[in-house]
Formats: C-alpha cells, structure tokens, sequence
C-alpha cells in the first residue's frame, strides 16, 4: 500500500522528533520540512527532504495527506488553517492554540472541511495512562478522594534564548503543566474549578517560574499541582519515565491519587492498600507494582495519525477535546490573576 505521505512545518526540537518517528514508520513517508530559519534547514539535509520556506510552497510542490504542524505555538493557527483549507489533515502540538478563539476557529474549520485535527498530547499513547484511568474508572481506588502531582525541574539557561520562551505563552503553565492537566482530565474526569497562584520572582521574564492550583474534579474530588522550569528536583514526568533521552530518568513518580479503599502511585504504577479486612490507617499498608512497558509514544502517535488519515481509527484526542484541556489550563492564569476560583 502506499505511504502516507506527510509534512513537517516547523523543524525545531520537537519538529525533529517527529521526523524520526515518521522514518521508523514503513506506512509513513515525509515530503519535506516547511521552516524559514536554519533549524529547520538542517533537519531537511539530515532526513534527506526538500526544504520549503512557508506551507504555500510545500503544497504548490505537490500533494501530502497531512501535515505536522510543530511551530512555536503563537505560529499554530495559520500553518493549521491553510492546512484545512487546502484539504490536508493536520497534528497539531501542543498546546492546540495559544487562546481558546483560535482553538474554537479551528474545531469550526475542521468540521466544515471534514478534516481531521489531532493534537499532540502525546502522553495518551501510554500504557501506564490507559492503566491509570481503568483503575481510577473502574473504581478499584473506591471513592477518589484527592489528587496531588508535580511537574517541577530547572530547565537549562539557553532554553531561554529564542524570545518566544520568554513570553508566557512559553511558560510551564502553557508548555508543561497543560499535559499534566490533560492526563488528569483522562484519568480522573473533567476538572469543575481552579484556584491558583504564579510567581516569575526568579527569571523575571514575563513567563511564570512556577504556579500551584488547587482544583475540584467533576466527581467531587480534590486535588494539588505544583509546576516550575526553575525548581531542582526530581519530580517530574519526564524524569519518572525517561521517556527523553536528553534528560536523566530518575524513576521518582510525581503523581499520587488517593481513593477511599487503595491508592495509586504513577507514572510507574504502584497500587497501595491496606488490604481487604483490614481497610484503614491501623493496618499495614503495601505497594503491589504494575510494571508495564513506557514504549515510544511518538511512534505510536504518528502510526495513529496516519491511521485515522487512512479512516481505519477514530482521533485519540481531538480538536474539541484538546480545546477543552486549553480551556481549562487557561484558567490557572485567570484564577492566578484574579484571586477568585474559576468554574470551568
Ligand atoms: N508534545 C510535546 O511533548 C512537546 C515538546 C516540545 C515542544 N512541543 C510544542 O511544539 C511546539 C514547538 O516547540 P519546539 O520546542 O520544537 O520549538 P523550536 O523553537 O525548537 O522549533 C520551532 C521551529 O519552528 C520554526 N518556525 C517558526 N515559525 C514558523 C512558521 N511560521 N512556519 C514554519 N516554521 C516556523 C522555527 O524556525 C523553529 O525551527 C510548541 O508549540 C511546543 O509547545 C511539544
């Protein structure tokens, strides 16, 4: 059969990873890399691809089924757009746009134009996420009561050097903690409300340096989230996974979801109890491990892209689910700046 043929624009960190993904892929192949600055021009050299200066060029080249659209998120929307328009299906990283109207434009394109939008919450291609969420679903924790989870490390000094990072939409709320506020919203149900607090007492960019929130889940539990670029620490997804070969895996977990019968330690699963006759703090209290392979969701996410291309799967995660994580991320600032809890 033939490839699925795709494009990249925006050859940068994240651009790059995609590239390989789509190489490891014999259902996959890549036409070419869009992006005007030199990062992208070496990715093209390297994958062995033309390069094009913007997404009009790539389509006056030829035809692919579906573009990777890995820009600096403030440059989603237009790439996104011309995509749709010209009748490409498109996978958008992270965050879908940086406001909720753009996010709303293109869930409103792409159902008009009958294309797809995936968006890159790339930690639903997961074993230990699909694990979680049939534990805390089926109510093997009982009755959750409470959450608490952290995504807090010290990103290395020249993350900061292209001026995009400096500005919020490039802070950890919007980067990392939308990912963690995506699982949880897959794990444990819709978030109903946030309050928070945002410091950037330490860079002084206008980007935060680290937020905390408090929220209320739909099913009337409770739950804590720590998030900082420039706090050392062990604690952070990547860190418990390994799942990025640049940082060190520190097998520490960084979420906790405590239900009345059991509680689960993740991303590497441990269920806690204290057993069945015997349910509360006077008794023992021990870990059964769930060990499950971490995988390369980035591979899985492209096979899954070119699959739902190929109408043979249904989105993960859509346009309209990823505007709803947007949505709800979003509200961290406007708790923060407010002082007032946001219902959602
Ligand atoms: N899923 C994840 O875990 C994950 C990880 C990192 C980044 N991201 C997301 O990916 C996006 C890019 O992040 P990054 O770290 O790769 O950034 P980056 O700065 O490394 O790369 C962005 C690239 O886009 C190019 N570019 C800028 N404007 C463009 C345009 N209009 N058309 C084409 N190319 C253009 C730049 O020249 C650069 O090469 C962000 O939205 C970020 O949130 C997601």
């Amino acid at each position: 059969m033939k490839p699925v043929c795709l494009a990249i624009i925006g050859g940068g960190v994240i651009g790059r990873r995609h590239a390989g993904a789509i190489a490891e892929n014999p259902s996959a192949e890549l036409f070419g890399i869009v992006d005007p600055a030199p990062t992208g021009k070496e990715l093209a050299e390297d994958m062995g691809v033309p390069l094009y200066g913007d997404i009009q060029a790539l389509f006056d080249a030829g035809s692919v089924d579906g573009v990777i659209v890995s820009t600096p998120t403030v440059h989603h929307c237009s790439p996104t757009l011309a995509a749709l328009k010209a009748g490409v299906h498109v996978l958008v990283e992270k965050p879908i746009m940086p406001t909720l109207e753009q996010a709303e434009q293109v869930v409103a394109v792409s159902e008009e134009a009958k294309r797809h939008v995936m968006v890159g919450h790339h930690r639903r291609y997961y074993a230990q996420v699909h694990k979680a969420r049939e534990i805390i679903q089926s109510g093997e924790l009982g009755q959750l009561v409470a959450v608490s989870g952290q995504w807090t490390v010290r990103k290395n000094a020249n993350y900061y050097d292209p001026d995009w990072r400096k500005n919020w939409v490039a802070g950890p709320i919007l980067t990392n903690l939308i990912h963690e506020i995506d699982t949880l919203r897959y794990v444990c149900g819709e978030i109903a409300s946030i309050s928070a607090e945002i410091s950037n007492g330490v860079m002084n960019f206008e980007k935060e340096d680290v937020a905390a929130m408090v929220m209320r889940f739909e099913s009337g539990a409770l739950g804590t989230f720590v998030v900082s670029d420039q706090a050392t620490s062990p604690w952070a997804w990547e860190f418990s996974t390994g799942e990025t070969p640049a940082f060190p895996k520190t097998g520490q977990n960084s979420v906790r979801f405590m239900g009345t019968k059991a509680a689960l330690d993740f991303p590497n699963l441990a269920l806690w109890h204290h057993g069945d006759g015997a349910p509360d703090w006077n008794h023992a209290i021990n870990p059964d491990e769930i060990p499950l392979e971490l995988g390369n969701a980035y591979a899985r996410q492209i096979e899954h892209f070119c699959a739902v291309i190929l109408g043979n799967e249904k989105p993960r995660i859509t346009a309209r689910d990823a505007t709803e994580t947007l949505r709800t991320t979003l509200a961290v600032f406007d708790a923060a700046h407010s002082g007032k809890r946001v219902m959602l």
